[in-house]
């Protein structure tokens, strides 16, 4: 007999403040006038793109198309004072901007907003995210190299902002339980160094304790993993913490590196460009990097908010995160188009439920 799974409450659709317009919603319009809808310190984060300086018309027109690289930072400013305005003070903003060649040279406009906003919008810069892409448009130039990045920059407005480290770029898989080999393996060749070295008995028997210690720390999921130097067969280290790894070489013939296991979290994100069948918008961003700022910053049920969305990239990865989205554009074509795409996104994931929820 099928049994139907209970269905978990999806908790975004019950904690609707009741002055907050646009709850889950692609709205069609200017966001310079719509951002005025929306209430003080209510948004979670705000993520976005907003169309780069002179680099294509869009359909329903907008910003970008300033003569002067000063119209185009003022035009944006007007909407990021707006941005700050609508995030909470634990909220976060981070704007994608892209640099444009004039007369062979980089204008430089990314750091020209980011300057701006952090001088005219009382904002702090926390990070500059380089979007590495590892599928650049192949183009060949004969004197200069094809620009294959992108800065995301990370505004806040207070220094309560919600940070949640572990989620950003988190490994696909637990890291292996050490660096060694695991089980009955776990430090087996340093064993048979330790008796092939030079030690003395007395220090053979003190290397053998210590590398007991430390593969039950492994064993433990105390620490991820470790590296043993002995002396005479490995190379000398350069120095390093308890009194320094050279001196316990010297005295006690061997030295044991404990291996933490904390990836550094830096300030790079590598992912492809990428394109949607069908897709009238010449210019999204990858889910891959707003999934990843989401996770970052904000929890469960928490609202985000992209005053430019296009083809609705920032709303699916919102969507997808169990976030509540509000997507603005001033092009109903693309409003049009980021509604079937978060409609067939909404439609897949049932149909995942569906096929989930019987069970033998
Ligand atoms: C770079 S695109 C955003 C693409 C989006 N990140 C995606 O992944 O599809 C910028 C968008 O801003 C819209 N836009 C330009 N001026 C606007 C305005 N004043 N208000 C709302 N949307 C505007 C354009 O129609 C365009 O879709």
């Amino acid at each position: 007999m099928r049994k139907v799974k209970e269905q978990a409450v999806v908790p975004y659709s019950v904690n609707r403040p009741a002055e907050m317009p646009f709850w889950n919603e692609i709205v069609c319009g200017d966001s310079a006038e719509l951002l005025k809808l929306i209430p003080d310190n209510s948004v979670d984060l705000v993520i976005t793109s907003p169309p780069y300086f002179q680099q294509r018309e869009y359909d329903g027109g907008g910003i970008g198309n300033e003569r002067k690289p000063d119209e185009y930072i003022s035009a944006l400013m007007k909407i990021f004072q707006e941005c700050v305005r609508v995030i909470k003070p634990t909220g976060s903003i981070v704007f994608n901007v892209g640099d444009k060649y004039e007369d062979s040279s980089l204008l430089l406009m990314p750091y020209r907003f980011a300057i701006a906003a952090t001088e005219q919008c009382g904002v702090t810069l926390v990070n500059h995210v380089t979007w590495v892409k590892s599928n650049p448009t192949p183009r060949q130039f004969k004197r200069r190299l094809v620009s294959s990045t992108e800065p995301f920059f990370h505004f806040v407005k207070s220094q309560d902002y919600k940070y949640f480290l572990d989620e950003f770029l988190k490994p696909a898989e637990e890291p292996k339980a050490n660096g060694n080999g695991t089980g009955e393996n776990v430090g087996k060749k340093y064993f048979l160094l330790i008796e092939q070295s030079t030690l003395t008995p007395k220090q053979k028997e003190m290397a053998r304790n210590a590398l007991e210690e430390v593969i039950e720390e492994v064993r433990n999921g105390e620490i991820q993993g470790f590296r043993m130097k002995i002396r005479g067969i490995h190379s000398e280290p350069f120095g390093g913490q308890d009194g320094g790894r050279k001196i316990q070489l010297d005295k006690n013939g061997f030295t044991i590196i404990r291996i933490y296991g904390n990836p550094l979290k830096k300030d790079v994100i590598t992912t492809p460009v990428e394109s949607l069948k069908n897709c009238p918008h010449p210019a999204i961003y990858p889910v891959k990097i707003v999934d990843e700022f989401i996770k970052l910053l904000t929890e469960k049920g928490d609202v985000v908010l992209d005053p430019f969305v296009g083809s609705g990239s920032t709303a699916v990865a919102a969507f997808q995160n169990e976030r509540v989205y509000i997507g603005f554009d001033i092009s109903e074509e693309y409003c049009n188009y980021a509604r079937k795409r978060l409609s067939s996104v909404k439609h897949q994931l049932s149909l995942w439920e569906r096929s989930n929820a019987y069970a033998e």
